[in-house]
């Protein structure tokens, strides 16, 4: 089996709804680490945030990424903060081909405007928090292998240039 395809990107870059669709057309496992994570604890992210806070989430991020570097050919969705840590980075590379589902703020915001679960976009001014986020985070997922705009596309055209350039 080949490597994982590893999708990273902000909050909204479309990293489930591309991984869901990428994992049924060439027929691999679809897993998304923020729904180990949700699965072991049996908690929301909202939840942890609230109780335990960042801090202890982001624990747990580094072990189910840990935990999912170990595995082969299969799409793995990270949350957006993922590669804020360097470890996570490597574990993910050693055994994955990182893809950088890249999208504008504006574009970000009109994804996410009616979902409320991302604990760190539930205040007043989530655009700005996203532009601020991507301007501290960029860096990171621009280490990925493989670099997708996203802002014009439809889904199918994004998974069909991942099939492409993983050669899958
Ligand atoms: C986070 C992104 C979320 C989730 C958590 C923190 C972040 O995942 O991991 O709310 O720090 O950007 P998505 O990117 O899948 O929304």
């Amino acid at each position: 089996m080949g490597k994982n395809i590893v999708l990273v990107g902000l909050m909204g870059a479309g990293k489930t709804t591309v991984g869901e669709c990428l994992a049924e057309k060439y027929k691999l496992i679809f897993t998304d680490s923020d729904e180990v994570i949700e699965r072991d604890t049996k908690m929301s992210i909202s939840q942890i945030f609230a109780e335990r806070g960042e801090a202890y989430f982001r624990e747990l991020e580094k072990t189910a990424i840990s935990m999912l570097s170990s595995k082969n050919g299969r799409v793995i969705s990270t949350g957006g903060g993922a590669l804020e840590n360097e470890e996570n980075i490597e574990n993910l590379k050693k055994n994955g081909v990182l893809v950088y589902l890249k999208a504008s703020p504006e574009i970000l915001y009109k994804r996410i405007k009616k979902q409320n679960h991302r604990p760190l976009l539930q205040n007043e001014k989530p655009l700005e928090t996203l532009r601020i986020l991507l301007q501290q985070r960029e860096k990171n997922y621009l280490k990925a292998d493989i670099i997708i705009e996203t802002d014009d596309k439809t889904i199918e055209k994004i998974v069909d240039e991942i099939g492409e350039l993983c050669k899958l």
